[in-house]
């Protein structure tokens, strides 16, 4: 039976990640780098961290597109490897790949991208999907300006941030979450959703807790 809500999915997902996403808003890595504390070096760990996890999402959303659930959201014009690799040359140069690593929170996002992947959960994907995608045509523009103003970082490291394919990001932004409302799901999988998105929220925290470790003086794990 579809699920009965008191408010449109978006809203539901939004309000029951909020506080999730605070937490990784607010955590040490990402208030050092909004507040510019970091140096370059960090900013290029952050943008290797990404490139392990978009390559493992993008490509479990590919192989999963056809589907009737996912293939509502994937869309190439959003995929990010492209741009990171681009912005990883800009950061660090050729040899990029010789010299990034991902961490131990790294490690384990993406092994549990590729376990949603190896058991085609739909659900689990749009859920990483919307968390990241969501937050990078929100958010993401927050920090592309801090990289930009703070770090004096150039246009080829931040071909990340970069989603002109898609035109208008509000607008984009606004259609994903009608796409979102018009999701079909019953109880089982709207708390499967729900607490896939805090899951995505609580891999984050552990990329970002490694990196301050790596790069924050006087940092805490959070
Ligand atoms: C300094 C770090 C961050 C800042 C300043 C920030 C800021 C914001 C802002 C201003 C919005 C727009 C809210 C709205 O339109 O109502 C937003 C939305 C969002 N952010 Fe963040 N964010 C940060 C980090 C993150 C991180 C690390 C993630 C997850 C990986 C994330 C995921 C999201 C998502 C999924 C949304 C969309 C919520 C929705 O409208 O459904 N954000 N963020």
């Amino acid at each position: 039976m579809i699920a009965a809500l008191d408010r449109p999915l978006s809203t539901v997902l939004r309000d029951c990640t909020a506080i999730a996403h605070s937490h990784s808003e607010k955590s040490p890595f990402m208030s050092c780098l909004t507040s510019g504390a970091l140096n370059s070096a960090a900013v290029a760990d952050y943008t290797a961290q990404l490139w392990f996890i978009y390559v493992v999402l993008e490509d479990g959303v590919r192989e999963h597109s056809a589907g009737s659930r996912l293939g509502v959201f994937a869309d190439s014009r959003l995929e990010r490897v492209q741009a990171l690799e681009q912005d990883l040359l800009g950061l660090i140069g050729p040899r990029w790949r010789d010299c990034v690593l991902p961490g131990r929170g790294t490690l384990a996002y993406v092994a549990h991208l590729r376990r949603l992947a190896e058991v085609g959960d739909e659900t689990g994907l749009i859920a990483h999907h919307y968390v990241r995608y969501l937050g990078d045509l929100s958010g993401g523009q927050v920090l592309a300006r801090v990289l930009r103003e703070r770090y004096r970082i150039g246009p080829d490291g931040l071909n990340f941030y970069d989603f002109s394919r898609i035109g208008s990001r509000e607008c984009y932004r606004s259609d994903y979450r009608c796409r979102l409302d018009l999701l079909e799901l019953d109880e089982v999988d709207l708390s499967w959703l729900v607490s896939s998105a805090n899951e995505a929220f609580e891999f984050t925290r552990g990329v970002l807790g490694d990196l301050a470790e790596r790069h924050c003086v006087f940092s805490n794990r959070i």
